[in-house]
């Protein structure tokens, strides 16, 4: 890998793409070249970055020739098409998609966690569900003190994490209902302006997500822990931006409030605000836009033996998605170094 590398975004004009280019501006990634990669509709629309406006390209199969690192966020159907083609040609994807997480031959990586697997790779490394991410930066460091059994869940998420088109919908139906029209839907079956949607993906046989059924299947690969289990129900909220999960945690070993506390402190990428009697609590605003997921209302689990309750925010396009990816391509810049 060169240690300047030329790279991809696929799906740069997208709400995750937008956020992929400004961490790799913000955190200094060292990009020699930056290609942006988007549909045919977005070709000559520009974005900045370190103060120049770079084109959008159309996305075709010529698009990678030169390129090291491609991250894509472009949906699932984009990634099965070109993510090989672009491993094919010599780069290595970090994909945002649910296309390749369950595929053995990929490793599904969060850096704070199972950075190692990263060296595994055959081209292409996924990038974890995003309510998944946000809950496994509390739950894995909660883990490995304590041995995880199993979760019951319930998930808050925001508009953002469907897309740009989303979030635009949301204020739509806000003015609109605001004026005493009725809503109008384009995106969400119901409309999502002052409503909570029990429905994030499409619905399994079992009656489950297949959002809900990614905690499970993604926790297991990410903590290698094939015994995981989690119940969840995934809720859309009416919040532009970031995910927060209620979690309700069951370990192997007795849990101690205080002893979970300060395994939390000690956690990268993961601020504990904790202090109910003063109203600091995690909440989806002030975690929009910061690196660190957050965790709170922390309190033995009264329903079970050796459980925890608490709950956790963090901002999806950032550690949920785009972050996620970039710290993943500094640990590819690491293996060569
Ligand atoms: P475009 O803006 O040109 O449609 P979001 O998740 O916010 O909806 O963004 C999806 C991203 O995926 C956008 O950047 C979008 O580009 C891109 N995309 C969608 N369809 C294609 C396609 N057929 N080829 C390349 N990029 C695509």
């Amino acid at each position: 890998m060169n240690r300047n590398p030329h790279v991809a975004v696929v799906g740069a004009t997208g709400a995750v793409g937008v956020e992929m280019v400004r961490t790799l501006e913000k955190r200094k990634f060292p990009v020699a070249t930056l290609t942006l990669l988007a549909s045919a509709r977005s070709a000559g629309k520009t974005l900045k970055f370190r103060g120049h406006d770079l084109p959008v390209k159309e996305l075709t199969q010529d698009s990678f020739q030169g390129i090291d690192i491609a991250l894509f966020s472009a949906g699932g159907n984009i990634s099965k098409q070109y993510a090989p083609i672009a491993a094919a040609t010599g780069c290595v994807v970090v994909d945002n998609s649910s296309a390749f997480r369950q595929d053995d031959s990929v490793p599904l990586v969060i850096p704070e966690i199972n950075a190692e697997d990263v060296r595994g790779h055959n081209g292409i490394i996924a990038n974890p569900n995003c309510t998944t991410a946000i809950t496994l930066m509390a739950l894995y460091p909660l883990h490995q003190a304590f041995c995880v059994k199993r979760i019951f869940a319930s998930s808050y998420q925001a508009v953002s994490g469907t897309g740009a088109k989303a979030i635009e919908e949301l204020k739509r139906q806000v003015g609109e209902i605001v004026a005493g029209r009725p809503a109008t839907k384009e995106v969400y079956p119901h409309q999502i302006a002052f409503n909570v949607l029990p429905h994030v993906d499409s619905f399994l046989p079992g009656g489950y997500t297949k959002e809900e059924m990614k905690m499970e299947n993604e926790g297991r690969k990410i903590m290698h822990h094939p015994n995981f289990r989690a119940s969840v129900t995934c809720v859309r909220v009416p919040v532009y931006r970031s995910h927060s999960v209620a979690v309700s945690a069951e370990f192997e070993k007795p849990v101690d409030v205080a002893a979970a506390r300060e395994v939390l402190k000690k956690a990268p990428g993961l601020d504990v605000v904790d202090e109910p009697e003063k109203t600091r609590y995690p909440m989806p605003l002030f975690t929009s836009g910061k690196y660190h997921c957050e965790v709170g209302r922390l309190r033995k689990d009264c329903a079970m033996d050796n459980g925890l309750a608490f709950w956790v925010s963090g901002d999806q396009l950032l550690k949920g998605a785009a972050l996620n990816a970039v710290q993943i391509a500094e640990e590819l810049l690491q293996l060569t170094r």
